[in-house]
């Protein structure tokens, strides 16, 4: 397993790992995979209602799950992926894992998006390669410093809570990332409620909704910009 971190496994029977330094997992101990679909799906729902094809940043890489649940689960072109993801060890093991390295840790992150989603795992890894290959997909460090090659469409923010990453969840910070990653007509997905979030999103034009969280979450926000 990655130095500094703990494998945990969650209630849906899906692996998650904790972050030791902070004691923080990366994903609801209530299912890792279970959480991550349920939060991206209206995402994936509002893009095909607008007829749009994805352009995705992912914030962060983690162990993949965001980027493997939207090879399953999004039907239509996918344009551009943007993984941002700090720590070095986490991109370069979900890359080798990629390119044909064993992991079983991995193996098992898949399997549990190909049992959930019910897409074959070899189609989603396929698909995977193909979106690599085409050279679509990009693996980027931090979103404080990272420039965008093509702003996004839909925005998974899923970094840690403000415990972990303060940097992260300060007005200028996330008014910083709003203005340099996402698309004129844009969502955002997230399992975070906080209020500062909402405050900023609002003041870039997004309609904010608070739907129901997941596990013991209670509420998440989703925010909607249209143009
Ligand atoms: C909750 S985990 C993400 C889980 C991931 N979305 C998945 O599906 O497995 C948060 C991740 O954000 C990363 N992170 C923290 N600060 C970041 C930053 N400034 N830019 C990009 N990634 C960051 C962390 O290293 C960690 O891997």
């Amino acid at each position: 397993m990655l130095e500094g971190y703990e494998q945990v496994m969650t209630q849906d029977g899906s692996p998650t790992l904790r972050l030791l330094r902070s004691g923080e997992c990366m994903h609801s101990i209530s299912g890792a995979v279970s959480e991550t679909l349920y939060i991206l799906q209206p995402g994936f729902d509002w893009l095909v209602s607008q007829n749009l094809p994805i352009r995705l940043c992912s914030v962060g890489l983690g162990i993949g799950y965001v980027e493997l649940g939207t090879m399953a689960l999004f039907g239509r072109e996918i344009s551009r992926i943007n993984s941002f993801e700090t720590e070095g060890p986490l991109i370069s093991g979900f890359q080798d894992w990629l390119n044909g390295c064993e992991s079983d840790f991995y193996d098992e992150v898949l399997n549990h998006v190909s049992q959930s989603s019910g897409v074959q795992a070899e189609s989603i890894r396929d698909r995977a390669a193909k979106t690599i290959g085409a050279g679509k997909w990009n693996f980027k460090g931090s979103i404080l410093n990272e420039a965008p090659d093509e702003l996004c469409n839909m925005i998974s923010f899923d970094p840690y809570s403000g415990k972990s990453s303060p940097e992260l969840w300060t007005e200028e910070s996330l008014s910083s990332f709003i203005k340099r990653h996402c698309a004129p007509e844009s969502i955002w997905v997230t399992y975070s409620s906080k209020p500062l979030l909402r405050e900023v999103l609002q003041s870039h034009g997004f309609h904010c909704v608070l739907r129901q969280g997941y596990g013991l979450k209670k509420e998440s926000l989703l925010a909607i910009r249209s143009t």
